[in-house]
């Protein structure tokens, strides 16, 4: 695919090393775990456009802590009474009435929009209603005829609320402008002018659409007076419903946009590898591999799969988790209009709200976080780490009450009255063969390069390299690719392999096939971002039987921008403990 056609869903802010957490139990460490915490804290840094960050030994974590306790008054004495608490950093929700202009966050253009919500001064804590029966949503390829009249006619009031009361929090461009005001820096972190409030690219990205979604189906129950209205969800997931759901596909429909991209619509397959491939067979099967990969194969920790720490004080963005930056990602970018200055509306956070089909992609996302929570995998499901659980966000409700949720209440969405209409995972299951016949380690090393010689490797070509491993054969191992830099303003993408000997990018239903890195453009001060990405060899062993080899032979295959990667690093190390 083109590189600018992911060129408007972006970030404001890029992390440039994994933020390290200081102790959390910092008046009992030793004053060498101080000293080292505080170094790790000073060392990594995130640049962020139109931060103070100039100087990131002077701004990093712990001194924002330091801060946070000095004013005292942002956390309730009572918290003072452990140290754990003291220091406790969730995400607070942003204050309404200090809401400002939306930016375009790769290029810094001020949107014309504004994106602010109404500003009441009554906020209530949320209470989850009694739940008497689940609201099932339903897949939307599968929707009857009575649903469909239901759905039309709820987004019709919706609409018609823009009309009779543009105040009114509940009407479309409300609702679609929650999405702008979240995400495109018109909320500042509170008590951080000079940060951002962005809800991608890190922990919070479940949660926050999880709540999204929920009061935008309550709003609709209520506008038709039904309250077991529920979302349809896009099951892009599944062969059956990988075109765009044609519901949204009619002209003179409430469900219609006409701000899509036009040779996507039906009958025109999804494609979450984005590889711009036009055999459909190929693209059913790479989407099934992408599936299985993103949710099970190359997920070795809690963290890899629901993106990274973001807590009070830090820089937005500090990194995606395999869902958001694969399948995610992919449907937005695949739905928005590429002829649109800022690819409108799927393919740019601040107007993708503005298309209902948003919704219903975001529905699947959100069924994606609920099928891992059940999958027997060795990797634990759940956060547990209170900066997480605790941190808030505000909303209003179907009856215009400005509510403030927690993560802590959204996880299990039974506990929210919802589930979702059953229908085969057929990723689940969509483990590549294993390969026919062995492969040879002499036969495809000869002539291929140690890392050491090749690396740090500017990935303008496909390129093979041998890499040690660090124990012989079926180790539980994951590879690590190391200060991948980037240029932060490029859509970035090539795949990596395991001892593959075709090549072929195109197919990514294979045993060799070991995941994925991918980058949507945004903002930073240099325009170079450095992330490390890992992924677990595990399966992949048993898959192409690896034997008792010490070595294999990694292929990297750039698909987008290959000239604007450097990567700093290639090594296999033993599997990290699976902790949350
Ligand atoms: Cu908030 Cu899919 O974006």
């Amino acid at each position: 695919m083109a590189p600018q056609t992911m060129a408007s869903l972006q970030y404001s802010c890029t992390v440039l090393a994994a933020h390290s957490r200081p102790s959390s139990k910092p008046f009992s460490a030793k004053p060498s775990q101080l000293a080292t915490d505080a170094r790790r804290s000073h060392r990594f840094h995130v640049s962020c456009n139109g931060g103070t960050n100039q100087n990131p030994s002077a701004e990093g974590r712990v001194d924002r802590r330091n801060l946070l306790l000095g004013l005292g008054g942002l956390y309730g004495t009572a918290n003072l009474v452990s140290d754990s608490q003291a220091y406790a950093a969730p995400i607070e929700p942003p204050e309404f009435k200090n809401c400002g202009v939306a930016r375009d966050v790769q290029t810094n253009d001020i949107l014309d929009v504004n994106c602010c919500p109404p500003v009441t001064d009554k906020i209530i804590d949320y209470k989850l209603p009694p739940v008497t029966n689940l609201r099932i949503r339903p897949a939307a390829h599968r929707v009857s005829k009575e649903y469909i009249a239901k759905f039309e006619e709820a987004i019709r009031r919706m609409k018609a609320l823009d009309k009779d009361d543009p105040t009114d929090p509940r009407g479309f461009m409300q609702q679609a402008n929650i999405h702008c005001a979240y995400c495109n820096g018109a909320h500042d972190q509170v008590g951080f002018k000079d940060l951002d409030l962005q809800v991608h690219n890190s922990w919070l990205f479940f949660p926050f659409h999880r709540w999204y979604l929920f009061f935008y189906e309550r709003i609709l129950g209520k506008l038709i007076d039904d309250p077991t209205f529920s979302l349809p969800y896009w099951n892009w997931d599944n062969p059956k419903g990988m075109q765009m759901p044609r519901i949204f596909d009619k002209t003179g429909s409430p469900l219609y946009n006409v701000n899509r991209d036009q040779t996507h619509r039906p009958p025109a397959l999804i494609d979450l590898s984005l590889s711009n491939i036009s055999d459909d067979l190929q693209v059913v099967v790479n989407n099934q591999s992408v599936m299985y990969n993103e949710m099970i194969r190359s997920v070795n920790s809690t963290l890899d799969f629901m993106g990274k720490p973001y807590r009070k004080g830090d820089n937005p963005s500090p990194g995606m988790g395999s869902s958001e930056r694969g399948s995610h990602v992919a449907a937005h970018v695949w739905v928005g209009d590429p002829n649109n200055k800022y690819r409108e509306d799927m393919g740019n956070f601040y107007s993708a709200g503005r298309d209902i089909l948003f919704y219903c992609h975001h529905a699947n996302v959100d069924r994606m976080w609920s099928i891992w929570r059940t999958l027997k995998t060795d990797v634990p499901k759940d956060i547990t780490d209170p900066d997480y659980l605790n941190a808030a966000f505000l909303f209003y409700d179907e009856n215009k009450q400005l509510v403030r949720v927690k993560v802590a209440d959204c996880i299990d969405h039974k506990k929210m009255g919802y589930d979702f209409d059953k229908v085969d995972i057929p990723w689940l299951n969509y483990r590549p063969p294993k390969k026919a016949a062995k492969t040879k380690i002499q036969n495809i090393s000869s002539g291929v390069q140690k890392a050491e010689d090749l690396f740090p490797l500017n990935l303008k070509k496909i390129t093979r390299v041998l890499v040690p491993k660090s124990g012989k054969g079926k180790a539980d191992e994951v590879l690590v690719l190391e200060n991948i830099e980037t240029d932060a303003t490029q859509y970035i993408k090539f795949d990596v392999f395991v001892n593959d000997e075709d090549d072929n990018a195109k197919e990514l239903d294979k045993a060799e096939y070991a995941g994925t890195f991918a980058q949507v453009p945004h903002k930073t001060k240099n325009k170079k971002d450095i992330s490390n990405i890992n992924l677990r060899l595990t399966e992949l062993y048993e898959d192409i039987d690896i034997d008792d080899d010490d070595t294999v032979v990694v292929t990297l295959v750039p698909r987008s921008n290959g000239e604007d990667v450097t990567i700093g690093g290639i090594k296999i190390i033993p599997s990290p403990p699976k902790s949350a």
